[in-house]
């Protein structure tokens, strides 16, 4: 493969929305920042230069860094942050991923506006498993706070309530024409009247899944997180935060119209606490027709608490599974979690805080809430450094309880503070069960495992039933994902081999359940090969 060098000065410039001018943090002065563009087997190098006033670390979502947890990017996991002044050169190796990954920002809130696409094309001199599009359009879904996002994330911390919601959500970092003082910079994609066009889709917003669709068109969904999957056609998709979806678009409506692409929030948080109206951008011919009218045909989305329509499509999703893109699920298990994933309550140092009942808002994995180290997990564990983590994050919730029954008792809601992680052999064939509970609030949680894909065998609403539900797992064409959305009230079963040695976080993809601790680790040994060992560190990491 080739080598592609790329730059990123990070550097906070005043950018303008919603009539609103704040200093955002930004990858080359860009938001969304740039995209890189590579082929299967490449391997792109990026200089990180830190021109401004804070820490930052960059993660490449979804690409697996074989052997290289160093170049992983999330701070205090892998790495410790760089900071103001500081540089640091990623090596970004793509080996098995074909589609659409992602590169963002891993601290604090900076992802708001850190981030851009990583298109991965297939390997020179061979084609994609369906007809090659005309054109190729990334269309990034984000966020816009009119105040700082590290701003209000500070707020919340500090009086322990929720995070105040963002002001709109963004289609390639402009809000759209629905929104007040947002038509100027309405994205546009231009399109040829019957010819097929590939959407590469991220979700980069912080706080919420969306509903997409494109008004008037069908859309064939052919790839997910960096990994083909069997064409399924669909009206309208939903993308929790974390995902991506390849999308082939037919221009076969007709010419003389202008059509929304929009996306809306899927949330539980009641309306009003999330932007409601819809980000949108237009699709418009070329043609020499004139139009029947200036104002874009909108989509209908699903309702913002579809769960239905939600699942209805994150679980319609299969791999290829045939000869060019075979499926390899573990078909037995060495070990398996099962890990309760819960909103938590905690009480409160002061005389009251703003969460629920005068408690601070926290979040966990089987009752452990998060915290992060001084140091990060991977250098103190090869270093052999103690005291900065330890091995004992429970396989198991401490307590089985009714996890989706809505009234749970009070002692329940206590989560445990630490920062402790899961030691696996190399070449366990695991299984992992992700429960969801309705402490505090339910949601829809989009669980993400860095370093690896995991197939999704199964999935279901109420209690994960250990007896019955692996009978109904899906062995023959599951789809390969890194990350999943585990619906509310209910559960997603995934397998992956762990042959991927190194230290590699796993954790909700809603920044704020991160940050509150829905989070832990997976550190995989090395094997007793020479091709099973994790790489030396690069002669120079950034120090804490
Ligand atoms: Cu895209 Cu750890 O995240
Ligand atoms: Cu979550």
């Amino acid at each position: 493969g080739k080598t592609h060098s790329h730059v990123f000065n990070v550097e906070e410039v005043p950018r303008t929305r919603l009539c609103r001018t704040k200093s955002i943090m930004t990858v080359n002065g860009q938001f969304p920042g740039p995209n890189l563009h590579a082929h299967r087997g490449d391997t792109i190098v990026v200089k990180v230069h830190n021109h401004a006033s804070k820490n930052v670390t960059i993660h490449w979502h979804g690409v697996k860094q074989p052997r290289n947890p160093w170049l992983d990017g999330p701070e205090f996991i892998t790495q410790c942050p760089i900071k103001p002044g500081a540089s640091f050169t990623y090596t970004i190796i793509l080996s098995t991923e074909e589609g659409t990954v992602w590169w963002h920002a891993h601290n604090d809130f900076d992802r708001a506006t850190v981030h851009g696409a990583i298109v991965v094309r297939p390997r020179r001199g061979t084609r994609y498993p369906f007809p090659h599009p005309f054109q190729e359009f990334v269309i990034m879904l984000g966020e816009w706070w009119n105040r700082g996002a590290n701003v209000i994330l500070e707020e919340a911390l500090s009086t322990g309530g929720e995070v105040n919601s963002s002001d709109a959500f963004t289609i390639n970092g402009r809000p759209g024409d629905l929104y007040p003082c947002s038509s100027a910079g309405t994205f546009r994609m231009p399109v040829e009247h019957g010819k097929t066009y590939l959407l590469r889709v991220v979700n980069a917003a912080m706080s919420n899944g969306l509903f997409f669709s494109v008004a008037s068109h069908t859309v064939v969904v052919v790839g997910s997180d960096g990994n083909y999957v069997k064409p399924l056609s669909s009206d309208y998709i939903m993308i929790t935060p974390g995902e991506t979806m390849d999308l082939l678009l037919e221009a076969n409506q007709p010419p003389d119209a202008l059509y929304y692409m929009a996306g809306r929030a899927f949330s539980y948080l009641s309306l009003g606490s999330f932007p409601t109206t819809a980000t949108t951008a237009i699709v418009e011919y070329v043609s020499d027709l004139p139009l029947e009218s200036t104002k874009p045909l909108l989509p209908t989305l699903p309702y913002y608490n579809d769960t239905a329509a939600a699942t209805n499509f994150s679980f319609a999703l299969r791999s290829p599974a045939n000869a060019a893109h075979p499926v390899d699920v573990p078909k037995t298990v060495d070990q398996d979690m099962f890990i309760a994933v819960a909103i938590n309550e905690l009480e409160c140092p002061q005389a009251s805080c703003a969460g629920p009942n005068g408690t601070r808002l926290r979040a966990s994995l089987n009752n452990i809430s998060f915290v992060d180290p001084p140091i990060d997990i991977l250098e103190a564990y090869y270093a052999g450094i103690g005291g900065v983590f330890g091995e004992n994050f429970p396989s198991m919730p401490p307590y089985y309880y009714n996890f989706t029954a809505t009234d749970q008792p009070l002692s329940l809601l206590l989560p445990t503070l630490g920062t402790e992680v899961r030691v696996l052999e190399y070449g366990a064939r695991m299984e992992v069960v992700f429960q969801g509970t309705s402490l505090v609030m339910g949601d829809n949680h989009p669980m993400h495992l860095h370093g690896y894909s995991f197939y999704v065998v199964g999935w279901g609403y109420g209690n994960f039933d250990k007896k019955r539900d692996p009978l109904r797992y899906n062995l023959q064409d599951p789809p390969f994902k890194n990350t999943i959305g585990v619906p509310i009230n209910g559960w997603v079963a995934v397998r992956f081999t762990a042959n991927n040695p190194g230290v590699w976080f796993m954790h909700c993809h809603i920044e704020r359940h991160m940050i509150w601790g829905m989070n832990t680790v997976l550190i995989v040994k090395d094997g007793e090969g020479p091709k099973e060992k994790v790489l030396p560190p690069p002669r120079y990491m950034p120090p804490c």
